[in-house]
């Protein structure tokens, strides 16, 4: 795969998501031979700086957010001519100007023409002035040629996501259209299909039949930070599960793609959010809970409760914490629970997903070899710790018939030598390489508002009387536990193992 001569503008250049992630993995892709030598990156903002002073700049948050460490002088030389900075006021038609004549120059110095990919690592309010501005500008015109990247939030329900769908559609083809959901960029995440789709034993036993409930939990120790002010608008269902988390289930629940092309994954992906069963408002009320995280300890130290977070409103009711069960009408899944639950400031960061398999259908060992008896469970842990591990019952040595569970265990850090890539990095050069297999298409977005809405809706019109709910280092409200205990389950806790 060769990425051919490409233009790169990040607005928002000097922002937090270009310091900490966009700067690093095009960093580490220079680093790792990807980047061609017809490459530029062009960071804008509003602050007023030179070439160098941005490049200073990146060379510090480089240095400490890239998962290789600290830049060699030798890299940098090679790698900083390829920056360049402008200023610019995003409202303004002189900027987008000014924009044109750069890329003409560097057409003109490289004597050809390039890809040109406008990030848009800026809040989402600015979305709609700068796609229009770029399409009036001509500096979008050719499909082939250029491309835009946003990030979510892709609206804040569904009538503001189809609007935002409707003015991209305005001035861009989907194709050139490319919208970041940064988990399908891990690699354990991207490892799913591989696991499922290149392995023909699991097949069989991926359904109804086989499989009695499905996990996907994402766990955060973090509380919100100094982000109060987006968060307190959002909250963890519209932040985490209308996106990452279902993406992963549709990646759990997807039938076989024919070929693994962007469209044809992408339907696939599609088909699952729409099978998934609509919420009334006792459904929302039976199957869905809400938690928000009150003051306490964790490792030692004293953390606020969200309402005591830097903006966050005193009396807010964003959740902070939420769990929900849905199902998946379709042949494959009728009646397979999916329990999916998301929180900060919860004892253990840890996304894992777990596919809990029935019971044998008759035992025949005495019951006493049977007290620890757990079911058959498919665990693939995306993070922190990267494995996927296969619980299967097994004969302890001794004299006697006794059972006990052992993991058969696929880890990354014993496995590879390589590390793996950032899942900026893959996301980035799938941008240049004009692959959207991992990016969301418009009708997934509006896909997964539709199914999140009666759950938003029914909590707006009923404001939670016991916020906070629950206590920073715990796993959450009682009322999550209720939730799956109430279908004979437990959430699933990957025990901690002394390596991460
Ligand atoms: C973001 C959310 O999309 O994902 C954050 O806005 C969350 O609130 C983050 O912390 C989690 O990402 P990761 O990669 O750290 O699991």
């Amino acid at each position: 795969k060769n990425v051919p001569p490409t233009i790169f503008v990040i607005f928002g250049g000097t922002g937090d998501l270009n310091s900490r992630k966009l700067a690093p993995a095009l960093y580490n892709l220079f680093l790792d031979g990807w980047l061609p030598e017809q490459f530029a990156i062009i960071g804008t903002g509003r602050s007023e700086l030179n070439d160098d002073a941005f490049r200073e700049r990146l060379l510090g948050d480089i240095n400490e957010f890239s998962r290789t460490g600290k830049v060699k002088a030798k890299t940098w030389d090679g790698f900083a001519p390829h920056v360049y900075y402008q200023q610019a006021d995003v409202k303004t038609a002189a900027s987008y100007k000014e924009f044109g004549q750069r890329i003409k120059a560097l057409e003109q110095e490289w004597g050809t023409m390039p890809n040109v990919i406008y990030y848009l690592a800026v809040a989402p309010e600015f979305f709609p002035v700068i796609a229009t501005n770029l399409a009036k500008s001509d500096l979008a015109t050719d499909p082939e040629r250029t491309r835009i990247v946003i990030e979510k939030p892709f609206g804040h329900d569904l009538d503001t996501a189809r609007e935002l769908n409707r003015l991209l559609a305005q001035h861009f083809e989907e194709r050139q259209i490319y919208r970041i959901d940064h988990y399908l960029g891990k690699e354990t995440v991207q490892n799913i299909m591989a696991f499922r789709f290149a392995n023909a034993i699991l097949e069989p036993l991926w359904n109804r039949n086989y499989i009695e409930h499905v996990q996907i939990s994402v766990t955060e120790d973090i509380g919100v930070g100094d982000r109060a002010g987006y968060y307190d608008t959002s909250g963890a269902l519209r932040d985490m599960i209308q996106n990452h988390l279902l993406q992963l289930l549709c990646l759990v629940a997807m039938e076989p793609p024919v070929d693994f092309t962007a469209d044809e994954v992408r339907n696939r992906k599609v088909d699952v959010l729409r099978a998934m069963r609509r919420f009334s408002p006792d459904d929302v009320r039976e199957s869905a809970v809400r938690g928000q995280y009150a003051p306490g300890w964790m490792q030692g130290q004293e953390v606020p409760g969200y309402r005591e977070e830097k903006n966050a409103n005193p009396q807010s009711n964003t959740e902070t914490f939420a769990a929900v069960k849905f199902f998946v009408d379709n042949w494959r899944w009728q009646g397979v629970p999916f329990y999916l639950r998301t929180g900060k400031r919860l004892h253990r960061k840890a996304s894992v997903i777990t596919i809990q398999f029935k019971e044998p259908p008759h035992f025949i060992f005495p019951r006493e070899a049977t007290e620890n008896l757990r079911h058959n469970r498919l665990v693939i842990s995306i993070q922190p710790e990267e494995s996927i591990r296969l619980q299967m019952q097994a004969k302890r040595p001794g004299v006697d018939m006794l059972l006990n569970t052992v993991d058969m265990v696929f880890d990354y850090e014993g496995t590879y030598t390589v590390e793996a890539p950032e899942a900026y990095e893959t996301l980035l050069l799938d941008t240049m390489l004009g692959d959207q297999t991992l990016f969301m298409r418009g009708d997934q977005v509006e896909a997964a508002w539709e199914l999140v809405m009666p759950i938003l809706t029914s909590w707006q019109n009923r404001t939670s009387q016991n916020f906070p709910n629950y206590s920073a280092d715990s796993w959450g409200p009682e009322s999550a536990e209720a939730l799956i205990a109430r279908d004979g389950f437990h959430w699933f806790t990957l025990p901690l193992h002394a390596k991460k």
